[in-house]
């Protein structure tokens, strides 16, 4: 068994692949049954203003939370962008879902199918990704869905082997590297180390290639890859740019894909050329075509792998250098007791408190905050006070930042609390990030990230090696400013 299908908390029993989260449950015949709240209101007029509110005026948090507080209901209908005038028939109505229990029925591939929606009713051009729809993008009842998805697990799987000494060796470039920087200019900006550091590793790991092999690709294979993201995602992403700018010029219209297609096309012949192998094995073992093998291997390269710890590592570092209560003397004090000088999957199956910090982050700063479903079939939706009918093809749209801050699930909600899941471990059944709960299975018949037990293993290793590394760190999110080298070397 490779060591990311094994769960990374011992104790917690994964749910069987097809069984939805334990937070769903037939509606119990005591809750009453009530109108969805809420309302779309006038053609264009209604999505406009929800959208204006949701860029400029409130920001998606408050969004979601007024909404909530207006209607005294965690379900209700509102719009999300994007929407009118250039997105000619993308729909913006929504069922929002925002507690624990109405979001979890995102999981459960009976009620809810998920074609093309990743990030809503609007979907980027297939042109991004080679006139294909990726993994993401299918539902379950697609037959390549299976195909693609015990692909990306069979990727995951083989490279655990190469997993730890890969990240390591990335790792101490990246150190280097902000080491340096600090010591010449008293500060370093880490976003680009850090998101070199990822590219290269995924490249490796996911693709078998080295980027190095190229080097246009290991200068700027990372941020051709920032480019083709942003472009795909800018109409649904609130930015902070200047409004009225950031109205007009970003969230109105789709942009262009063939203003990325060169690096695009610079990224594809990578694969080709240097990760023959696991492309070889997406079509004789996997029954994908070579260019299905490519596009996808560059989607979960790029969107899902470089995408998702682009946002949620930086968060994870500043988290942790901007704490003031002792924290990182008791992450040190665990990593060198339990870790001593090397590192394993092993090894940091043991870090409890390092696991339930890289949980307690994922909480509060869900990665991909919002996930949509659109409903196979009219069923009946329950939050915890009440019982909603949903109707076949309504779009379902659950926004993870207010969800994993349910105060009837976690105390003290809006708290980052470092121990939360080191003394509750049957919180995980409500940690969502992964499109599932963190106790659930990954499987070709459901949706939740096959990255689920990397993710979190791979973060709790890069805890692990700074603080191997150094005594302390301090720093922002965007930048570090002092580091104390361990006074015992022990990278
Ligand atoms: C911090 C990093 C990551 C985050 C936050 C993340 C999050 C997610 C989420 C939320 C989804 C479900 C999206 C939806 O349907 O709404 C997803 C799906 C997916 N992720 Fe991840 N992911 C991460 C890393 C990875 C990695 C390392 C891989 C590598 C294999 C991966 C591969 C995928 C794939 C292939 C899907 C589509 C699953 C399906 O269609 O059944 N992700 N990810």
């Amino acid at each position: 068994m490779s060591a990311f299908m094994m769960s990374a908390t011992p104790g917690i029993p994964s749910s069987s692949p097809s069984q939805p989260s334990p937070t769903v449950a037939s509606p119990p015949a005591s809750l009453p049954v009530r109108t969805i709240p809420g309302a779309y209101g006038w053609p264009l007029l209604g999505p406009i203003s929800d959208r204006l509110d949701y860029f400029w005026f409130q920001g998606p948090e408050t969004f979601f939370k007024k909404r909530t507080d207006k209607y005294k209901s965690t379900v209700f209908r509102t719009n999300v962008p994007p929407c009118f005038p250039l997105f000619l028939g993308v729909n913006p109505n929504v069922v929002a879902v925002l507690d624990c229990k109405s979001f979890a029925h995102l999981f459960d591939m009976d009620l809810v199918e998920k074609k093309n929606c990743l990030v809503g009713d609007f979907m980027p051009s297939v042109k991004f990704t080679g006139d294909l729809r990726t993994c993401a993008y299918l539902d379950t009842s697609e037959p390549q869905h299976a195909q693609i998805k015990n692909f990306a697990m069979d990727i995951l799987k083989r490279s655990s082997k190469i997993w730890v000494p890969e990240l390591v060796a990335n790792l101490s470039t990246m150190w280097d590297t902000i080491d340096a920087d600090v010591s010449t200019n008293g500060s370093a900006s880490y976003l680009f180390p850090l998101q070199k550091f990822i590219f290269n590793f995924f490249t490796k790991c996911l693709i078998g290639a080295d980027a190095s092999s190229s080097p246009k690709i290991a200068e700027s294979g990372y941020t051709m890859l920032d480019r083709w993201l942003a472009l795909q995602l800018l109409p649904t992403v609130k930015i902070g740019v200047l409004q009225p700018l950031e109205e007009i010029f970003l969230h109105s219209f789709a942009y262009p894909s063939f203003l990325v297609s060169g690096d695009y096309n610079k990224l594809y012949q990578f694969v080709e050329e240097f990760g023959k192998e696991v492309v070889n094995r997406g079509q004789t073992e996997f029954g994908l075509s070579k260019e299905e093998a490519i596009h996808n291997l560059l989607f979960v390269l790029g969107f899902n792998a470089f995408g998702g710890f682009s946002v949620f590592l930086p968060g994870l570092i500043s988290t942790i250098v901007s704490d003031t209560t002792g924290l990182q003397q008791r992450i040190v004090k665990e990593v060198r007791e339990k870790t001593g000088s090397t590192l394993s999957f092993e090894s940091v199956k043991d870090l409890q408190l390092v696991q339930s910090v890289v949980y307690e982050s994922l909480r509060l700063n869900p990665p991909v905050p919002l996930q949509f479903a659109r409903a196979r079939k009219d069923f009946q939706l329950s939050s915890h006070d009440s019982v909603f009918d949903i109707k076949k093809g309504e779009m379902l749209c659950g926004f993870q930042t207010q969800v994993m801050r349910d105060a009837k699930i976690f105390d003290d909600p809006e708290t980052f609390k470092p121990d939360r899941f080191l003394e509750n471990k049957e919180l995980l059944n409500y940690l969502y990030w992964s499109n599932g709960p963190q106790t659930g299975s990954p499987s070709a018949s459901n949706k939740q990230c096959p990255g689920k037990d990397a993710v979190t293993l791979t973060a709790c290793l890069f805890i692990a090696y700074a603080f191997q590394r150094y005594d302390s760190i301090t720093g922002s999110s965007s930048s570090i400013t002092a580091v104390e080298k361990a006074k015992q070397t022990v990278v």
